[in-house]
């Protein structure tokens, strides 16, 4: 097989390129100007978060501090969190968590997709995408949503399914247009999913980066796409809720039982 590594340098590059302007990094400096090209907090960490991490800091037996697999207490609180807000029942064995959102999409392509098979984007993206994509040795698929409104092209996700389509990698609410996806829109891709899971005799996997889904504005709803698509991953950071990416906790939610039960 060749190497991807090409590619994946070929589709970073421009980011890369306006990260390291130098002119850029320049006005970076000055403490009047808000940077949001990373994601990187304009403010303080809040002091609960502060105050929690101080009540775990003290180590309370000999594995503290060591290499972990998933917690079980970790797992049951995330779920008992989130399972209301997504209105999806799931169980602590559900829930795996991983180093930040980066963790999540990364582990959840390699899972589900390799060589020879086809990973469906929505676009424009969010920067990363593609590059974990063929990181994880499947071929990227752009599917446009466009402007003004950015809504979820049923019909183009539709086009674009084939007999290799592995997953759709989508993002809601999303990164970069700020489109918050209605349930109409979802119900619809379910629908476009379940009928060409079935027609290929292949489950199309949904993966959901819901990173923002605590930050909507203006009275708009967040729904997950898992409320309507069993086969839906939903993969969450905590980084932008908590002010603090440099944490690196995030997690991958599938509601196993929903896969064979309906949701
Ligand atoms: C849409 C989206 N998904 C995932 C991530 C990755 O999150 P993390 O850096 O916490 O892994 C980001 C970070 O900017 C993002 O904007």
């Amino acid at each position: 097989m060749p190497s991807v590594v090409p590619k994946i340098a070929e589709v970073l590059g421009p980011t890369l390129s306006f990260l390291t302007d130098p002119e850029l990094n320049a006005m970076l400096d000055d403490p009047a100007v808000a940077n949001f090209a990373l994601g990187n907090p304009q403010e303080m960490a809040l002091p609960e978060l502060v105050s929690a991490l101080r009540g775990v800091l003290e180590p309370q037996d000999k594995n503290w501090f060591a290499y972990k697999m998933n917690e079980p207490p970790s797992q049951r609180t995330i779920a008992n969190a989130i399972s209301p807000r997504l209105g999806v029942r799931f169980a602590a064995e559900d829930i795996f968590v991983t180093n930040g959102g980066f963790a999540a999409i990364a582990s959840s392509l390699r899972a589900l997709a390799g060589p020879g098979d086809e990973v469906i984007f929505i676009s424009p993206p969010w920067f990363f995408y593609e590059a974990l994509i063929l990181a994880a040795g499947a071929t990227p698929v752009r599917v446009v949503a466009s402007a003004p409104a950015f809504d979820l092209d049923a019909g183009a996700i539709a086009a674009a399914v084939t007999p290799r389509t592995a997953a759709v990698l989508m993002n809601t609410p999303q990164n970069p247009t700020g489109r918050v996806y209605p349930p109409e829109q979802l119900r619809e891709l379910a629908a476009v999913l379940s009928e060409a899971s079935r027609r290929h005799g292949r489950t199309v996997h949904l993966l959901s980066d819901e990173a923002y889904y605590r930050i909507v504005f203006d009275g708009r709803r967040f729904v997950s796409p898992a409320a309507f698509y069993p086969a839906t991953l939903v993969l969450y950071s905590y980084a932008k809720t908590l002010l603090a990416p440099g944490m690196r906790v995030g997690y991958i939610a599938m509601c196993l039982r929903c896969r064979t039960q309906g949701a």
